[in-house]
């Protein structure tokens, strides 16, 4: 087994599954073009996020780190005339190229895009009245996943539905001795999502076009 059998497999599955989709790959141009880095979800997972929010109706989505927007596009198209998704992103220079990404897409009406540390940005939703959300996506700076756990299980209702990426990170988050902050991140979100009661939790393993990693997926009772 190898990365490039895995990424040629990717390929096979968005091109005989996805439709071509001439919007998310100038998305992804234009996110290169800008220097952004290349850690957007792959097609087969954006098109993963978007099933979901259809499948449970979602009509409120919440995103922990933007980029260029390519999975924003994902989830905005999954919403209804009246939807929104609310979209953090820290650096104004990625929240810029998702602007304008998301303006081609035809999804600004759509999109509500904060720029600012999400840590600070969380409770002026709640202060705002901006929950719940029926779907929280967490994909920003791991180290903070903790918080962003908490902030989701604020910002929800009993059947939200939370997935959090980057939770295997090539099976480094095995390491309970680690030392690298991303990883003990993660090992607290599954510390955290594992003891509480109000959540119904998995977390799934990937392999593809990104290499191994693995998403986590709960639910608020
Ligand atoms: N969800 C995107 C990828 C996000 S990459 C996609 O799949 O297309 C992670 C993003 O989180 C980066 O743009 C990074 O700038 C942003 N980020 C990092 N720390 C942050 C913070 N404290 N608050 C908000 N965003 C942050
Ligand atoms: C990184 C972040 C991501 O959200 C991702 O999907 C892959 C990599 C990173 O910070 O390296
Ligand atoms: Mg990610």
């Amino acid at each position: 087994m190898s990365a490039t059998l895995w990424a040629e497999m990717d390929d096979y599955i968005v091109e005989r599954l996805l439709p071509a989709d001439p919007v998310l790959e100038e998305a992804l141009a234009a996110s290169t073009a800008a220097g952004l880095p290349a850690i957007s979800v792959s097609a087969a997972q954006g098109q993963m996020l978007h099933l979901f929010a259809r499948m449970i109706g979602a009509k409120r989505i919440l995103e922990i780190g933007t980029l260029g927007g390519y999975s924003a596009i994902f989830l905005a198209r999954a919403l209804p005339a009246d939807g929104k998704l609310v979209t953090l992103e820290f650096e104004p220079r990625h929240a810029e190229v998702a602007a304008a990404n998301l303006a081609r897409a035809g999804l600004s009406d759509k999109v509500d895009l904060r720029v600012g540390r999400a840590i600070d940005t969380l409770p002026k939703l709640e202060a705002e009245g901006q929950g719940p959300f029926d779907l929280v996506f967490i994909d920003a700076d791991k180290p903070s996943n903790p918080d962003y756990l908490h902030w989701a299980l604020r910002l929800s209702r009993p059947g939200t539905v939370i997935i959090c990426d980057n939770v295997v990170r090539s099976g480094k988050v095995l390491d309970a001795e680690s030392t690298d902050a991303n990883v003990i991140g993660v090992r607290r979100l599954f510390d955290l999502a594992g003891a509480d009661p109000r959540l119904s939790t998995t977390a799934v393993q990937t392999v593809g076009a990104k290499g191994y990693d693995g998403f986590a997926l709960l639910r608020v009772e």
